[in-house]
């Protein structure tokens, strides 16, 4: 895709990265991503952010696309030290030969952790330091864990623009630049799909960040996130900003999730009959076996549901491997306000509940007895789950109220 000017002598020079599938090694991004980064053409000329290494390339012809063959870039401004977006940082310093890069402190500490550099002309901007490239400023604001500590915003007040890197992204390679020209739900799913998988560890510091920026009174008419569509117009960037409120807030909703693995459908059939519980008593059930779902699409689910009940029958004395694996991805995104309960099938020791029960203890859910067959479920166990998914009904009622 070639560079696109989102305002006078502000440019995307992003990457778009059609068949992503695996972000960053832990989620899967079914519709690819961009890589999205900005190039400034004022008395400095300024580079916010690079891309994948993988995108060299591209990042080299859209600057020459806008800037000639001869390109020469003053500063770099370096609001993010992950790789996705500072992979072509040293081919770009060794290229242009920047004046100044510009980073947070944290970023300094992450830039040299990574590049193990001797002589960049790094210059560290703590929140509140601004410069001046000409007919513009750039102001810094650190956001620390938006999404690691070194994150930062990069705020032109002139142009009303904040450069917000990971915050407020989503997955989706488009040939669209602006969340106005593509479709509404769609962008919603995607923006939800993002935040649970990257963004919700760190809801405190979203509403943290948020309610600092707005004692800024920083007037934004355009945010630029590093992944994704950009937002253009007060109404689209009051509407992010809003939804990532609501994310960070977790309130949740009239919804439960079921997540299991099964070996023999004994566990299986425990999980449907508490899923009918459930639905008899008014709650949206997700049933999700995690031998169809990968943890992050399981965690899109979770992120609003107000119980979580997951599943497994014993072996080798805990649970299948499968629901290790979502229990130890989803303790680790820190979900908050939901009520837990355990299933599980076993044939002799029958710890399958205990660990599950452990894991949802660990991560402060309000718990609901568990229910545990012998091998085979009877009318009687069955009824039992399905008892269970009615008293998980009657919780989330009385959390809702
Ligand atoms: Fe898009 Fe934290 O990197």
């Amino acid at each position: 895709m070639k560079p696109v000017e989102i305002k006078k002598d502000i440019f995307w020079i992003g990457s778009v990265d059609w068949n992503r599938r695996n972000f960053h090694g832990y989620s899967v991004s079914h519709k690819g991503t961009t890589y999205n980064n900005f190039l400034i053409k004022d008395e400095k000329v300024t580079l916010i952010d690079t891309v994948a290494e993988e995108f060299w390339g591209t990042l080299q012809c859209n600057i020459a696309n806008v800037l000639g063959k001869d390109a020469k870039i003053d500063y770099f401004v370096i609001n993010h030290l992950e790789p996705d977006h500072a992979g072509c940082l040293a081919k770009a310093i060794e290229k242009y030969q920047p004046e100044k890069i510009y980073t947070s402190p944290m970023g300094q500490k992450a830039m040299m952790a990574h590049f193990h550099y001797k002589d960049w002309p790094v210059e560290v901007v703590p929140t509140g330091t601004e410069i001046n490239i000409g007919s513009r400023n750039l102001q810094f604001i650190e956001t620390r864990m938006l999404h690691w500590p070194d994150a930062m915003l990069t705020y032109c007040p002139e142009d009303k623009i904040a450069f917000t890197n990971d915050a407020f992204g989503q997955n989706w390679a488009t040939s669209e630049r602006f969340a106005d020209e593509v479709e509404r739900t769609t962008l919603e799913r995607l923006m939800k799909e993002y935040y649970a998988n990257i963004v919700l560890p760190y809801s405190a510091v979203v509403l943290k960040t948020l309610k600092a920026l707005g004692e800024m009174n920083l007037d934004i008419d355009m945010i630029c996130p590093d992944h994704g569509l950009l937002f253009r117009g007060k109404e689209d960037c009051e509407w992010v900003m809003n939804k990532y409120v609501e994310y960070a807030e977790q309130k949740p909703q009239n919804k439960a999730v079921i997540v299991y693995d099964t070996m023999w459908h004994s566990t299986e059939k425990m999980a449907l009959a508490v899923a009918t519980g459930l639905a008899d008593y008014g709650v949206s059930v997700r049933v999700m076996c995690m031998k169809n779902n990968h943890h992050s699409e399981v965690m899109n689910e979770v992120m609003d549901a107000a119980a979580v009940i997951v599943g497994s029958p014993t072996h080798n004395n805990g649970i299948l491997p499968l629901m290790a694996d979502m229990m130890t991805y989803m303790k680790g995104l820190r979900p908050q306000n939901k009520i837990g309960a355990a299933i599980g099938s076993f044939g002799w020791s029958g710890e399958c509940v205990k660990v599950l029960n452990q894991w949802l203890e660990d991560m402060s859910m309000e718990m609901v007895d568990p229910v545990k067959v012998k091998h085979v479920p009877t009318h009687d166990t069955m009824k039992q789950c399905y008892e269970q998914g009615k008293t998980i009904a009657e919780a989330i009622k009385a959390k809702l109220a």
